[in-house]
Order: structure tokens, then sequence, then C-alpha cells
């Protein structure tokens, strides 16, 4: 096959691109809010303002009782923090072993330190094994959850409500890593009511170093940083007054057309499965087809190397992953899709394929055909 003329992005569960008016608002703010927030002078007026405009806008839309944020430098720094705090009250941490690699890494690590941690199994579909987290927090009186609401490899859209149901039943605290959630499903933060959650930027449309932790209870926070008393002195540092303006506007422009945008998002996402299925019919869908995010597609291309057809795609200009972009790289089949039961070759045939606002229709359709030519190609080779 030719290459593209102009190269399609569909790796928007790892990044998206900010907006241009997103990037216009950071450096507006950069050039005339450059003061420290903290500064008792003039300059550091407007600084402050654009940092309170930022709890009250992510207030408004996410739906949080209250503005109790963190801002931080990445999802990964809060899904830290969040552990860790967790820990700190004497909890067993319960987590699963599909979540993002920063809350498996964060929970060995307290594990090491001696914190009862219980990593529960998950379904073939993809979901949090229910029965697993039930009995998990039986067994241990004292203890925490941390749970994805959307799981960044397949998509899958996690029984939050009946998670969080099963929790609060035994009095366990609950963190949820909604960063492949946020501006992609219309779900009120406040109906779940979680003591902790987090969301990072770059995931829709704003900057990549631009995390928050919501906590409902902020004392509960053992910050990870410590120093000055910013945040009151639950994240030490100069706040990243740019890039949380950049989160703020990103927002806005997302809530204010969600709607619009998940449906953008879901016909982008169903045209290209629909052709590429069409058209390969030995290709399937990891995770639950009825449960899933709008805007992912996971496709096990069965006897292929994926790896070569993400090679492949890429120098033709589609641009998708496999695994995690955290773990590309690493010569690792993907935890998540091992952890459903697929085999190792099944998990290594696995390519993620994720859309975003800025694609378009042409776009899904020309992808489509370009992967559905190439895993042909790749198959003849292969067998
Ligand atoms: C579910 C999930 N949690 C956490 C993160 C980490 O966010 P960040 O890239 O901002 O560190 C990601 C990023 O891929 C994610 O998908």
């Amino acid at each position: 096959m030719k290459t593209l003329a102009q190269p399609i992005y569909l790796d928007h569960n790892a990044t998206t691109p900010p907006l241009p008016e997103v990037v216009n608002a950071m450096c507006e703010t950069l050039l005339t809010a450059y003061g420290n927030p903290s500064s008792g002078h003039r300059q550091g007026e407007p600084a402050r303002r654009l940092l309170q405009r930022a709890r009250e806008t992510l207030q408004s839309y996410l739906g949080t009782p209250d503005e109790q944020f963190v801002f931080t430098g990445s999802g990964t720094e809060a899904n830290n923090i969040a552990l860790r705090s967790l820990a700190r009250h004497g909890r067993c941490i319960i987590t699963s072993a599909i979540e993002h690699s920063s809350i498996l890494s964060s929970a060995r690590r307290l594990q090491a330190e001696g914190i009862p941690t219980e990593v529960i199994a998950a379904t073939a579909e993809g979901e949090v094994d229910l029965l697993a987290l039930r009995q998990q927090l039986l067994a241990h009186r004292h203890s925490a959850v941390s749970i994805q609401w959307i799981n960044n490899e397949t998509g899958v859209n996690q029984p939050i409500r009946e998670i969080m149901a099963l929790a609060r039943e035994q009095g366990a605290l609950v963190h949820i890593d909604a960063a492949q959630a946020i501006g992609k499903i219309d779900t009120s933060v406040e109906a779940l009511d979680p003591d902790f959650l987090t969301l990072t930027a770059h995931k829709f449309n704003g900057p990549a170093g631009v995390g928050v932790l919501y906590a409902r209870q902020p004392e509960l926070i053992d910050p990870l940083c410590v120093g000055g008393g910013q945040q009151n002195g639950r994240h030490a540092g100069t706040e990243n007054t740019a890039g949380i303006v950049g989160l703020q506007r990103a927002l806005e422009l997302r809530y204010s057309e969600l709607h619009k945008a998940i449906s953008h998002m879901t016909a982008l996402r169903d045209t290209f499965e629909q052709i590429v299925l069409d058209q390969c019919p030995w290709v399937y869908v990891n995770g639950r087809r009825d449960q899933r995010v709008c805007n992912t597609s996971n496709l096990c291309f069965e006897d292929i190397d994926g790896q070569a057809l993400v090679g492949r795609l890429d120098s033709l200009g589609v641009y998708c992953s496999q695994s995690s972009a955290c773990t590309t790289g690493r010569p690792e089949p993907s935890h998540v899709l091992r952890a459903m039961g697929l085999s190792e070759a099944q998990a290594y045939a696995s390519v993620r394929f994720s859309f975003g606002v800025t694609n378009t229709r042409q776009e899904s359709e020309l992808a489509a055909a370009t992967v559905a030519a190439e895993a042909e190609h790749l198959k003849r080779i292969f067998s």
C-alpha cells in the first residue's frame, strides 16, 4: 500500500493533541499570569485567580460536592499519592490485575514496605471480578479499593457503581482512576462519591504533565512532595499555572459539547471496527463490546505479530499501539490482556486503536481499509 498523504493519529488513549484554544490560553497565561500564586504582591493575584477558576470548573463539570482538588504533575503522580494515602491509614490495598502500571507499581512498592496488598482477577471480558472483590473485602476488615473507571487498553467500562456499593458495604475507602473516563462518558462523580479520584488533562486534549487528585477528605492525603506549603501543604511545589489553565480550558471545551464528542467518537470507532471486521472476519474484539467507552477498539489479529502490524502501519502513516504507551518498548505482552486469559501469542497479536475528537469519518474509513489490507498481507506471510 502507498503511504498516506496525511498521517492518521489513532492513539488518543496514550495522549491527545492539545486543541489550539488550549495552547492559546496557556501562552496567554505564561505571558501575563507568570507570577507565583503564593506571592503576596499583585503579580501573584492573576495566577491565584486562575487556579481558583480551574477548581470551580472542575467542580462544576465533575459534579463533586466541593473543590478539594490537588493539582499534580501527572495522572501517575495523582495515583501514587492516592495509594500512598490509602495505605497510610492502615488499610489493605485491594486493586485489580488490569490497572494502569502507575497503580500496580505503587501497590507493589507498598507491599514491599509491608502494606498488605491484594490484586484481584479480571473476567475474560475485561471487567474486574466482582466476586473476587467481595471475597477480599470480607477477608480484610480495614481495606481500601483502587479501581480504574475505564480500562486504558480495552476501553472496558468497569462496573463502578457495583464496586462502590460493595466497598461501601464493608466500610472501605475507594480511589477511582478516572484518567480514561473524564470527557468520554457522561456520569457525575457526585453520584459515585469516591474518596479519591484521578484525572489527567492530556487524555481530553489538554496538556501533558497536569494531573488532578480529587479528595473528598483532603486531610487523608499523605503528601508525596513536601517543601513549601502550597495547596494547603498537600502538594508542595509552585503550581503549573499555565498547564492548569490548559486543563481548565480543555475541560470547558469538552464538557460544553460532551454528547456531541461522545457520539462523534462512537461513530468513528464503530465505522472503523465494522470495516476491519467485515474485511477480516478472523479478527476479533478484545473486551466486552457493549461495555466499552466510545473511542477504543482493541483488536486481536490472531496468528499475526501485532508489533509487525503496528510497525507497517506506522510506516504507512497510521499511528496506533500495542499494550499501553508506558510499557511500549518493553517486549512484554499486555498484562491486561493476559489477565483476561488471552495467551501470550494472542496478546502479542492484539493492537489498540483509539479515536479522538479531532479525527474525521474519512480518516476512520481510510485507516480501516489500510489496517485490513495490511493485516491480510501479514496473515499471508505468517501462515
Ligand atoms: C488509566 C490510566 N491511569 C493513569 C494514567 C497515567 O496518566 P499520566 O500519563 O498523566 O501519568 C494513564 C495514562 O495512560 C491511564 O490510562
